[in-house]
């Protein structure tokens, strides 16, 4: 019982923690697709699906940045099972245009910091969509194990952008910048590439892997 509160707890405070992303990127998405930003922005240009593909993402991003926590609520799982489906449906789809809507933009206009950044975030749409379709597959056929392992790597990928910002600024205050360029080309930044979502997937199959034998199967199933 106290490890449900605890959990509960838990990912509330994520909620709480990712807010002030969560209004930056859906400001930024909501004034970019309007073609409104405050000022001129390297992210914004004269390419409309390109811009479209930024801005919707930035919006969409956010949404399921806030929205996602929620999935993981047990208590709210069991007692409103519908709340959880239709939650579910919407961030699956909300992901899932999110990747592309990033993939459309690295396609069209390539990042900031060239072809590594370009591999890191090509990557990360890709394992994103993979995710959010394999979640919604899996929730269909009633594969719950499956659908529940595939809701946690989705989790953790869709607080990978967050987790982006919270590790510069931590590696800002502690180093002030150390091997980090603003063409995003140091020896930081090429790690931060993959650094915030790969890290966290290794841990995600770990955690599948040690704990299902016994206690992890059954939180899978509960
Ligand atoms: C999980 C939700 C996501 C949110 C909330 C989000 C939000 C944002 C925001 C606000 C920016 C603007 C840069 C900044 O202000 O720091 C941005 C940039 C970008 N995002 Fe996302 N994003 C998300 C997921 C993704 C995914 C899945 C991809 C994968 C393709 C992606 C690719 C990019 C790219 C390529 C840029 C521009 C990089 C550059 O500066 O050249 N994002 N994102």
């Amino acid at each position: 019982m106290v490890r449900i509160y605890l959990q509960v707890a838990g990912l509330l405070a994520v909620m709480l923690l990712v807010s002030p992303f969560v209004i930056y990127a859906a400001d930024f998405g909501r004034d970019g697709l309007r073609g409104r930003l405050d000022a001129p922005h390297y992210l914004f240009s004269a390419n409309i699906p390109a811009n479209t593909g930024m801005f919707s993402h930035m919006l969409l991003g956010a949404l399921i940045t806030l929205l996602v926590p929620l999935q993981l609520i047990r208590p709210l799982r069991q007692r409103l099972p519908g709340v959880h489906r239709w939650t579910g449906r919407l961030i699956t789809l909300a992901a899932a245009i999110t990747a592309l809507g990033g993939l459309a933009y690295i396609a069209l206009r390539g990042t900031i910091g060239g072809a590594a950044m370009d591999a890191g975030f090509t990557l990360y749409g890709a394992l994103m969509l993979l995710a959010a379709v394999q979640t919604y597959r899996h929730a269909r056929a009633r594969r719950i194990d499956k659908h529940k392992a595939w809701a946690l790597r989705l989790f953790w990928l869709v607080l990978g952008s967050w987790l982006y910002r919270v590790q510069y600024g931590l590696w800002y205050v502690a180093t002030d910048g150390l091997w980090s360029t603003p063409e995003f080309t140091g020896g930081f930044d090429l790690v931060q590439n993959f650094a915030f979502y790969l890290p966290y997937l290794i841990g995600v199959e770990i955690y599948l892997r040690r704990f299902s034998s016994r206690e992890t199967r059954a939180n899978l199933r509960a």
